[in-house]
């Protein structure tokens, strides 16, 4: 069977990085996500305290930064130019930088052609807002994840109980709909709904149920690519 190109892109909290991570196990194929490498560009940026508007700065500072993504038991950690960041990227602070340096054209410019690297030959999942639309267009599965702004914020209000972050729900809305807002309205590859991408309301289905109907989807797809 051919090795595909997954490529699953959706909102903040639709469920994209559990999908994405259990469609890569079930197929055993690579994971990646994108939102990583902004995030690293973010925390790299905060560190320096170069300013998160500075677009010129920020394309720079990606350029000379190298981001490693790797495989640890089913789950990815992140380098920073050689330095763990894997958990220093999941603050709130960086979440909102990440979606600031997210809209700079020379920062995507960059990370994009990482991720086409990473990427070609195929046997991978990929998940991020821009997989189907601009980084691989020609994905011969594409998935648009969607979930209800309420049952994103309460999913991603548990994720920050879990760690003993002090944020209340009707502010995790907020933030959500503010980081919507971001992705949606950049003008340099905004979030949007690749044409051939098949959407998936994940609102009243639970993450098994996603992924194995995913999974069933990509084996008709690599079915059919081997037939042919
Ligand atoms: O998926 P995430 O929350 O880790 O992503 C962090 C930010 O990066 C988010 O604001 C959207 C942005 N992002 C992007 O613009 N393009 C991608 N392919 C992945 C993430």
């Amino acid at each position: 069977m051919r090795k595909l190109i997954i490529a699953i892109d959706g909102p903040v909290g639709s469920g994209k990085s559990t999908l994405a991570r259990r469609v890569a196990a079930l197929m055993g194929y690579v994971y990646i996500d994108t939102g990583a490498m902004y995030r690293a560009v973010a925390l790299k940026a905060l560190r320096r305290e170069v300013p998160l508007n500075a677009a010129d700065q920020l394309a720079a500072l990606t350029g000379e930064t190298r981001i490693d993504l790797r495989a640890k038991d089913g789950a990815q950690q992140v380098f920073l130019d050689g330095e763990d960041v894997t958990t220093a990227i999941r603050t709130p602070e960086v979440s909102q930088g990440a979606s600031k340096v997210a809209v700079v054209p020379g920062v995507r410019h960059v990370l994009v052609a990482e991720q086409r690297r990473a990427g070609a030959q195929g046997g991978v999942v990929m998940e991020g807002r821009d997989i189907g639309s601009v980084v691989f267009p020609d994905a011969q599965l594409k998935i648009f994840l969607t979930a209800s702004p309420d049952i994103r914020a309460e999913r991603r209000w548990r994720e920050h109980q879990q760690k003993g972050d002090a944020i209340d729900l009707p502010r995790t809305l907020e933030e959500i709909h503010e980081r919507d807002r971001r992705d949606s309205g950049r003008a340099s590859s905004p979030l949007v709904r690749a044409k051939d991408a098949v959407v998936v309301d994940s609102t009243a289905m639970d993450s098994e149920e996603v992924a194995r109907l995913v999974v069933m989807l990509a084996q008709n797809q690599a079915s059919a690519g081997a037939a042919r």
